[in-house]
């Protein structure tokens, strides 16, 4: 699916940029040089306008060529093929994870989370931004991507916070997403 979308993706997160970048840059600190890594970070599209907003070292990992392609055209640090299911970083490496709209897709979720917390350093925070699993929209959404071949469930911050097992704090961005925020 993110073959075919590569190319407009970013045109639709310029119209939807209250959807995606917005909830995080308003609701997220960070400190001067923080090492952060977006999981499912597409295109780069967030981690640019993070670049120009705050001093950090940026790296985006996907695991779709064509989306991370895009990301050469930004202002991102590091950019890696990869699966968020197995990560190819060092324990504690991270001051911040981040990932948004992103962890419905991931095959294995409390894997995914798992992987999140091991390259988190201690006192990082992971930030992930989605819908809420129960609304009619998200059931359409679901809909869609699975019939596009896509691994598609969402689940709720509780749920998510649960299988973390952190310390986290969640709230609702608008009315079809949260954004969670957990402390290791
Ligand atoms: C809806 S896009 C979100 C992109 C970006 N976070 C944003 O908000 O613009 C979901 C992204 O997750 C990526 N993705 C899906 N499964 C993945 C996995 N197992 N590991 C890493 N990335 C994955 C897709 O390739 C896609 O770029």
């Amino acid at each position: 699916m993110f073959d075919y979308l590569a190319p407009i993706y970013d045109l639709s997160l310029k119209i939807g940029n209250r959807y995606s970048a917005t909830p995080v840059l308003k609701n997220v600190e960070f400190e001067s040089g923080d090492e952060v890594l977006d999981i499912g970070g597409g295109t780069g599209y967030l981690g640019d306008l993070m670049k120009k907003e705050f001093n950090l070292e940026y790296v985006v990992l996907d695991s779709n060529k064509k989306m991370l392609s895009k990301s050469k055209q930004k202002n991102i640090d590091t950019m890696i093929l990869g699966n968020a299911l197995n990560l190819p970083f060092k324990d504690q490496s991270f001051d911040m994870i981040l990932c948004v709209d992103a962890l419905h897709h991931f095959m294995e979720k409390t894997r995914a989370l798992e992987e999140m917390k091991r390259v988190l350093k201690d006192r990082g925070k992971i930030v992930i931004l989605d819908l809420y699993p129960y609304l009619f929209l998200t059931k359409i959404i679901s809909w869609i991507e699975r019939r596009a071949g896509e691994e598609s469930e969402f689940l709720t911050p509780s749920e998510i916070s649960r299988r973390l097992g952190l310390e986290t704090d969640s709230f609702k961005v608008n009315h079809f997403q949260f954004l969670l925020k957990a402390k290791k």
